[in-house]
């Protein structure tokens, strides 16, 4: 008979609390075929605060003919009120433009985006990874003046899907030339889901060699070839206390057609609340959560995890 949550047996090799950075209204809703009418993200946001995130990345200041799916990003925060701004409710933001109008809405957090290879630069940003930490520059500089937190995402760490393997070195010194801007965490994507623990075990290595220690890192993975939670685990070993995940699973890019969901955040939670690890999250309320956007969405959430207890364990 289950329970609904795991035996618990302390893993001392982890970390006693880890914080969840959740993606779901972000990278979960990005990717959707349709878009999801904006009081449903609304309330979206709100269960997932209430089941006990406290990090979540609420949606994107991006040309609306890039992403249609979040061009509702002001209208969505205005619905939110201060249940959407403030340190822990970052949101994408490529360029001043963006930052202009994340700034309108009232936001304290962004993430700037930027990739380790030059193929996924151009096709998600229109331009050469020199060019596009060009356009980061001013925006984070403009951020940290406004009392911003800022995160930088790095995508393709660990593969792409056109250029293949990618030297740990050059993910190594797209990371460093991001947090040289001013960046408060990097955060590493597995923007394809290719990664193995070894190459995880590495680039963690050698980013600590260059400066960037694990207190400064999130890990992205998204679980195309199922590796996301192996990974996860073993950057914990490592010292990382940031782990984003996406409810129910969703997540990819729309300009990365490989890219499936992110680590599913009750999978992440039932390993973690197992070991002993603290998240603060209660699992059957993200389950719940997770079934009601699948019925909103029209197909079921990918996750293990919520496929054992929505179905009655
Ligand atoms: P561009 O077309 O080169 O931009 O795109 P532009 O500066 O030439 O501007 C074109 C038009 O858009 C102009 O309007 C601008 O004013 C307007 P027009 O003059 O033609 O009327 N514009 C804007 N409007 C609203 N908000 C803005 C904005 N900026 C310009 N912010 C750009 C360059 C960087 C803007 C574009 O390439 C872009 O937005 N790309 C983002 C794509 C995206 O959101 N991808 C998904 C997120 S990344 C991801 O999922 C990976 C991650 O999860 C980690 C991982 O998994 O690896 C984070
Ligand atoms: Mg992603």
């Amino acid at each position: 008979m289950s329970t609904g949550l795991p035996q618990r047996e302390a893993n001392p090799e982890l970390p006693e609390r880890v914080t969840i950075y959740e993606v779901g209204p972000r990278d979960g809703l990005q990717n959707e075929k349709t878009v999801v009418p904006a009081m449903v993200k609304v309330e979206f946001i709100r269960r997932l605060a209430a089941a006990g995130l406290e990090t979540i990345e609420t949606t994107s200041f991006v040309p609306p003919a890039w992403v249609p799916q979040l061009a509702d990003a002001t209208e969505v925060l205005s619905a939110l009120g201060e249940e959407g701004l403030g340190l822990r409710r970052p949101v994408l933001v490529p360029n001043q433009r963006g930052l202009d109008n994340a700034l309108a809405a009232g936001v304290g957090a962004i993430a700037i985006f930027g990739s380790a290879t030059e193929t996924f630069a151009r096709k998600n940003l229109n331009r050469s990874v020199a060019e596009s930490i060009e356009m980061f520059a001013p925006v984070v500089q403009r951020a940290r003046e406004s009392g911003l937190w800022v995160r930088a995402y790095v995508s393709m760490c660990f593969g792409d899907p056109w250029e293949g393997p990618v030297p740990i070195d050059q993910v190594v010194d797209v990371s460093v030339r991001l947090m040289d801007l001013g960046a408060d965490q990097l955060s590493l994507g597995d923007t394809i889901g290719v990664g193995t623990t070894g190459h995880v075990s590495r680039l963690l290595d050698a980013l600590d060699t260059r400066g960037v220690g694990a207190d400064r890192i999130g890990v992205h993975f998204h679980d195309t070839y199922g590796q996301a939670l192996a990974n996860t685990m073993t950057a914990l070993r490592h010292g990382v206390t940031v782990v984003d995940a996406s409810t129910g699973g969703l997540g990819g890019c729309p300009y990365a057609k490989s890219a499936t969901g992110n680590l599913a955040t009750e999978d992440l939670v039932w390993a973690l609340d197992g070991a002993g690890v603290r998240t603060g999250v209660d699992l059957a309320a993200l389950v719940e959560t997770s079934t009601w956007m699948a019925g909103h969405l029209g197909r079921p959430s990918p996750s293990r995890v919520v496929k054992a207890l929505a179905g009655g364990g």
